[in-house]
């Protein structure tokens, strides 16, 4: 099977952070691919790295976050490895909330409380699609409709205050997708919110992708909600990709133990919470001075010493198009444990 330039490739991202306690090595050389009009989920429990890969594509990581590695994004508008763009160039400005958008789990870090929600989109157009601001009012009255607001003719003259959270979610979206970007991340958009509104803003995201059809770099650490959102999914564990493949292959026969405990700790019927989260025993440890062999090591239930710390574990390929990063995961190809 060819497959379609990605539109996003991300390449040995390393993401060092230096803290009183020495180097904090928070993301550990992952490679991601994001697939033109494709979701790609990244999930894994928090700490492991998720946001601080997300935002590197946008170099907005705070200054004391070193990255190095490359992310390549290969737009309509031309290539670029984001990574070597200087912040505030020119070249980013163009890309960021233009060609790439990103949303947030706390939609208040989007918006200033001060201005109106239609003066906040229209802003965006005005600096990236029109200079008229009666069409850029139009428009953003067309967007908001189109998240569900109802009637957005009124409510875009309100500030972010007289939104409720779920509302001020759907704007986030509207003001991220306005000027059709061709990749929308989303970091934890639906965390913050109730189950039924966290499923009417997944069904927005997907109806406007369908309209659009730009890519979808979604992140979770709940593994519930990746079945219905994406195409492919990476999972990721301590700074390192430790299983990555199409959705279909991840859920049906899981490699790796880590997927194993997150697809475990999907809430079913009849479970209760302690249940759920005795899944996956302990905790995410703070990557300073860890050996570079298994991370997941000291947590899982397959641990065999003279297996699993002979050398750093690369990412294997064991069925075609999806890779784990475990020395047994081969061998237990399709028996359930
Ligand atoms: N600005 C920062 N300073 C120090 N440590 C940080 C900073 N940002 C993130 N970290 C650490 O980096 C690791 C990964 O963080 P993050 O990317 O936010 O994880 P996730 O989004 O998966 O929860 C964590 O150990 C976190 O504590
Ligand atoms: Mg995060």
């Amino acid at each position: 099977m060819t497959r379609p330039t990605p539109l996003l490739s991300v390449r040995d991202l390393r993401i060092d952070i230096n803290t009183m306690d020495g180097v904090l090595k928070a993301v550990r050389g992952v490679d991601l691919d994001i697939h033109p009009g494709k979701t790609l989920g990244l999930v894994g429990e928090s700490g492991c790295g998720k946001s601080l890969t997300s935002k590197a594509i946008l170099g907005i990581n705070p200054p004391n976050c070193k990255a190095s590695g490359s992310i390549q994004f290969n737009s309509a508008a031309g290539s670029w490895d984001l990574l070597a763009l200087k912040p505030g160039a020119a070249e980013i400005r163009g890309i960021r909330g233009r060609r790439i958008s990103m949303i947030f789990q706390e939609p208040m870090t989007a918006f200033s409380p001060l201005y109106t929600i239609g003066n906040q989109i229209s802003e965006i157009l005005l600096l990236h699609v029109t200079r008229d601001k009666r069409v850029a009012r139009a428009m953003a009255i067309d967007i908001l409709g189109r998240v569900g607001i109802a009637s957005p003719e009124k409510r875009i003259d309100q500030y972010p205050h007289e939104y409720s959270g779920g509302m001020l979610q759907r704007a986030m979206i509207a003001m991220a997708i306005v000027c059709k970007p061709e990749l929308l991340i989303a970091d934890e958009p639906t965390t913050a919110l109730d189950v039924t509104i966290q499923a009417q803003i997944l069904q927005i995201m997907q109806e406007l992708q369908q309209e659009f059809g730009m890519a979808i770099f979604f992140i979770t650490h709940d593994m519930g909600t990746i079945a219905s959102m994406c195409d492919e999914v990476a999972v990721m564990y301590l700074g390192q990709i430790v299983e990555n493949g199409p959705v279909r292959q991840i859920f049906s026969q899981p490699l790796h133990p880590y997927t194993r405990g997150l697809l475990a700790s999907i809430p079913r019927m009849g479970m209760d919470a302690e249940e759920r989260l005795a899944s996956i025993k302990g905790q995410v440890p703070v990557p300073i001075g860890l050996p570079d062999t298994c991370g997941f090591y000291p947590r899982c239930p397959l641990a065999e010493e003279a297996v699993c710390l002979q050398a750093p574990v690369p990412l294997l390929e064991i069925e075609p198009g999806h890779f784990a990063r475990c020395f047994k995961a081969k061998a237990k190809g399709g028996q359930d444990e």
